[in-house]
């Protein structure tokens, strides 16, 4: 019997990597039909883990413009989302996280009365500025959409606490547990890209790219780092600087051609997921990683002022340090040079899922197409 139509949306790396899971689930469903349709508000970082994961989009809107503002994006998305809905009319549009593709795509569908499906539903900081625009992003989604996923018990109560209702809420845990478990292998091999790193050193992965620390926040973060180095004559920084020229410039101008410090490209998912594996810690203003590291026992500094990921924070493996040179730098020089407190912070915990959360998803959707038929018939 045939259930419907479900299209998935994403456009950029993270929800890429964590839509992947989802997408081969479904696909499993021979009653579901799965429409994949890409807005490439990233395109190389996008296309990295298309490719990986072997995901062929029926629609590209291929929308990515070199310094891109949020205008741009939201509004291409829009407009690219209007026809492709019209022509396709899914059941149930499905959407990731918290980006300007996954708001923008959620109010398209909206504007053809199609139900939204939120795939990770309810983070929060409650700090409409940070993360910008992504918790607006994420709550402005949250009010458009009809099933939520919530990864974890405490975003579930940030959905009661907003009055959405709980029949409409699954725990499912987090899709990027599924990614990672698929991913990371004890015996994997480095391929020549990153034979210039030396892995009996203890490696610091680095990773920055929010616009709410763009300029002097991360001036502060990266002469953080050269302190470091400085310090610890064992210690090499491994940071795959992110696309973002904003991000791209200051980095190679602070850090390029300094003794231990590499600068590299983005890795693709495989390579990246298996480094965070064999680093000794990670300072990230990422939201994927602090999801990632604590399930594979690595440390997590957090170079933001905030986290709607309180999880691993309260699980003790992760901290949150701001952003100003002197706490990163007290922080990872404690943890550096102190092998308890390294050891405590450095505990494989779980919080954010155990692998089956597309499972769970795809289970939900099903019924709820299903219950869907049921009405119409
Ligand atoms: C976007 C998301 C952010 C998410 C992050 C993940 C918004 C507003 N921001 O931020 O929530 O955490 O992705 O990485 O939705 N670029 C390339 N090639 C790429 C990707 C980016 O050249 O494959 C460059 C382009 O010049 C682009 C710029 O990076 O204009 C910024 O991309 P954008 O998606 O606007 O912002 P991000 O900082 O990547
Ligand atoms: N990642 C990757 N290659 C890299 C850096 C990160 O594949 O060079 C992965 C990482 O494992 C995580 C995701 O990209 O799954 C995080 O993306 P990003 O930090 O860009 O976005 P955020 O999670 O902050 O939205």
């Amino acid at each position: 019997m045939h259930l419907g139509k479900v299209m998935v949306v994403f456009g950029t790396r993270p929800e890429a990597i964590k839509m992947a899971p989802v997408i081969k689930e479904l696909k499993k469903v021979d009653d579901i039909k799965t429409v994949v349709v890409v807005t490439a508000q990233h395109r190389e970082m996008l296309d990295q883990v298309l490719h990986l994961f072997a995901i062929t989009p029926d629609y590209d809107l291929d929308l990515m413009q070199r310094r891109q503002d949020l205008y741009s994006i939201t509004s291409g998305v829009l407009q690219g989302m209007q026809g492709i809905l019209e022509q396709e009319k899914p059941d149930l549009v499905l959407v990731h996280g918290d980006t300007t593709t996954t708001f923008a795509a959620a109010l398209a569908a909206f504007y053809q009365k199609i139900p939204v499906g939120h795939v990770e539903a309810g983070l929060r900081t409650h700090n409409k500025y940070s993360p910008f625009p992504e918790e607006m992003n994420r709550t402005l989604t949250g009010r458009l959409a009809e099933l939520h996923f919530a990864p974890t018990d405490q975003a579930r109560e940030n959905l009661l606490a907003e009055s959405v209702a709980g029949y409409k809420i699954w725990v499912t845990g987090n899709t990027v547990i599924d990614a990672l478990m698929e991913t990371v292998r004890a015996d994997y091999e480095f391929d020549s890209k990153l034979a210039g790193i030396n892995f009996n050193q203890r490696l610091l992965l680095v990773t920055t790219h929010r616009r709410e620390n763009w300029g002097d926040k991360m001036r502060d973060i990266y002469q953080a780092l050269l302190r470091l180095v400085d310090d610890f004559a064992d210690v090499e920084v491994v940071f795959p600087v992110h696309m973002n020229p904003t991000v791209r410039d200051l980095a190679t101008e602070m850090l390029g051609g300094r003794e231990r410090i590499h600068l590299l490209e983005p890795l693709d998912y495989e390579p990246f997921a298996n480094l965070m594996n064999r680093s000794c810690l990670v300072l990230t203003d990422s939201g994927g990683l602090q999801e990632e590291a604590p399930s594979l026992g690595k440390p997590v500094l957090v170079l933001r002022d905030t986290t709607e990921r309180p999880e691993a924070i309260q699980a003790g493996t992760v901290k949150l340090t701001g952003t100003s040179e002197e706490h990163i730098y007290r922080a990872a020089h404690m943890l550096l040079s102190d092998t308890n407190a390294y050891e405590q912070m450095a505990r494989a915990i779980n919080p954010y899922g155990d692998g089956k959360a597309a499972i769970r998803i795809v289970k939900v959707i099903k019924d709820f197409l299903y219950v869907r038929i049921g009405a119409q018939i």
